[in-house]
């Protein structure tokens, strides 16, 4: 019997995470499921059981704006499954004001990057454990509305609050992420990829104002289903694409160029300030 294959997906209670967990348990593969809280987490495990009772649903919990709670989360993953063939960064969301986290970072920049950042960093020995460990951020076509020019990549700029520059910002740092990762680790057999989804009918942002919320929503009316949006990230964890190619950009199961500002020196400057943060946090926990 061939061995059954272990995903932890982030944000998987509800939109495109919650379907690709959905179909991954239809696939066999065991699925941890992970949730904001672990009401939320226990939640939606308990739908994907009603809905695929042979399924394997694990939840796991963390609020992702919290550093110490992403380690917590990576800790204990480390425990529950030291082999991970699939780390999905799918949790993202988006706030209308800044706000910072304990360690100075932005809210966009800390759940929608900095979390996945972290768990790649703190998951990678269970994913080299795994025959092909793949790493899969979903990113978005709208990293093209990252501002020009980032001084601090952890941050806003000074001035009012650019809700959606921001969140374009934390997308361009999943694209970033990717490509310097591949740069880092060629030849080795982890992999990572970043994809756009397409727009999918969600309720996304919710934690934005009501003004980019409806605005999204009425973008989105007539946008895929959270099943097709999910089909992309299904096709980087399992075809054979997936395992040879390193740090590309995807979009409908193919590789596309990204935006402009997906620069070498972009991606090894966020790299660097992401490193710094965790180094810091590593060392104050010792
Ligand atoms: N929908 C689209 O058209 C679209 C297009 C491009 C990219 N995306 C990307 O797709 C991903 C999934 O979004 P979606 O459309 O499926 O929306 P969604 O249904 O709102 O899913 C987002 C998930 O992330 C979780 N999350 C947000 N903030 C979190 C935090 N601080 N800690 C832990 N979990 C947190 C949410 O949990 P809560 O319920 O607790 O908030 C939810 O489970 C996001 O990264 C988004 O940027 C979406």
């Amino acid at each position: 019997m061939a061995t059954q294959k272990t995903a932890l997906i982030t944000g998987a209670t509800s939109g495109i995470g919650f379907a690709g967990a959905r179909e991954l348990g239809r696939r066999g593969w065991r699925v941890f499921v992970h949730g904001r809280t672990p009401e939320k987490a226990d939640r939606a495990a308990a739908r994907l059981r009603a809905e695929v009772p042979q399924g394997s649903f694990q939840p796991v919990s963390a609020d992702l704006f919290s550093l110490i709670a992403v380690a917590e989360l990576a800790q204990r993953m480390s425990a529950l499954a030291p082999s991970l063939n699939l780390l999905w960064n799918n949790a993202g969301g988006q706030v209308s004001k800044r706000i910072l986290s304990a360690q100075g970072v932005e809210w966009q920049m800390a759940v929608n990057h900095l979390a996945g950042f972290a768990l790649a960093h703190h998951l990678f020995p269970a994913l080299q454990a795994a025959p092909q460990g793949r790493i899969v951020f979903t990113s978005s076509s709208i990293h093209s509305a990252a501002p020009r020019a980032i001084p601090r990549w952890l941050d806003s700029p000074p001035g009012r609050y650019p809700t959606l520059g921001m969140y374009g910002q934390s997308k361009l740092a999943n694209l970033l992420f990717v490509q310097e990762f591949a740069r880092r680790h060629s030849g080795g057999t982890v992999t990572a990829h970043a994809f756009h989804p397409g727009f999918v009918k969600t309720n996304f942002g919710s934690g934005a104002d009501a003004l980019y919320h409806n605005a999204f929503l009425f973008a989105v009316a007539f946008g895929i289903s959270p099943d097709k949006g999910a089909e992309t990230a299904l096709f980087l964890a399992e075809s054979p694409e997936g395992g040879t190619s390193n740090g590309l950009y995807w979009y409908q199961k193919n590789p596309k160029t990204p935006s402009r500002r997906a620069t070498v020196e972009a991606g090894g400057r966020l790299w660097d300030e992401s490193e710094a943060v965790l180094a810091t946090l590593i060392q104050s926990s010792r």
